[in-house]
C-alpha cells in the first residue's frame, strides 16, 4: 500500500515541480512584462543626446497638454515650463499661434539666475546683473557670455517633448556651447 502511494506520488510530485515552475515561470513573466515599462518610465532619458527626449510640464509637474495651453498663450507667449535635466525651459509660441520647435533655456549663462521674459521689451532681461537676451535667447547685452541654451521643442500626441540641441545654433551659427 505503501509503495504504491509513494510511487504514485514521485509523478504526481514531478508534475507539481514542473507546474510550480510553470506557474513561477507565468508569474515572473506577468511581472516583469508589467514593471517594464514602469522602471523604463522612470529611468531619466540620457544627456548624450542619445535621442531621448522628456516632455514639457507644468509648474505642478503635470504633461502641457498643447490644445488646452494654447487657449491661453497666445502668439508671441514665452512661459516656462520644466525642459530638459529639469531645467526652467520657456516654451515659444510663435507668431502663427503653434508651438515653436525650440524651446529657451531660462538659466542666466553669466551666473545662472532665472531670465524672465520682459514681453514689452520683447526681450528676456536678467534681473541679476542686466544681462539682456532677444526673443530667441541670443545674448545682446553683457555680462552674460552667451546666449542662452535651446533644446528642440516637438509636438506629438498633444504634448511638447524637448530633445537636446547638438546642431549649429541657428542664432550665431556656431556649434552649441552646451552640447
Ligand atoms: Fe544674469 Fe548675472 S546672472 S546677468
Amino acid at each position: 500500500m505503501t509503495q504504491v502511494s509513494s510511487s504514485a506520488d514521485v509523478p504526481s510530485m514531478g508534475r507539481r515541480q514542473f507546474m510550480n515552475l510553470l506557474t513561477f515561470g507565468t508569474v515572473t513573466g506577468v511581472a516583469l512584462g508589467v514593471l517594464y515599462p514602469l522602471v523604463d518610465y522612470f529611468i531619466p532619458p540620457s544627456a548624450g543626446g542619445g535621442g531621448g527626449g522628456v516632455t514639457a510640464k507644468d509648474a505642478l509637474g503635470n504633461d502641457i497638454i498643447v490644445s488646452t495651453y494654447l487657449t491661453t498663450h497666445l502668439p508671441g507667449d514665452r512661459a516656462l515650463a520644466q525642459g530638459l535635466k529639469g531645467d526652467p525651459t520657456y516654451v515659444v509660441v510663435q507668431e502663427d499661434g503653434s508651438i515653436s520647435n525650440y524651446g529657451v533655456n531660462a538659466v542666466c549663462t553669466h551666473l545662472g539666475c532665472v531670465v524672465p521674459w520682459n514681453a514689452n521689451e520683447n526681450k528676456f532681461m536678467c534681473p541679476c546683473h542686466g544681462s539682456q537676451y532677444d526673443a530667441t535667447g541670443k545674448v545682446v547685452r553683457g555680462p552674460a557670455p552667451r546666449s542662452l541654451a535651446i533644446a528642440h521643442a516637438t509636438v506629438a500626441d498633444d504634448r511638447i517633448s524637448f530633445t537636446q540641441w547638438t546642431e549649429e545654433d541657428f542664432r550665431t551659427g556656431e556649434d552649441p556651447w552646451w552640447a
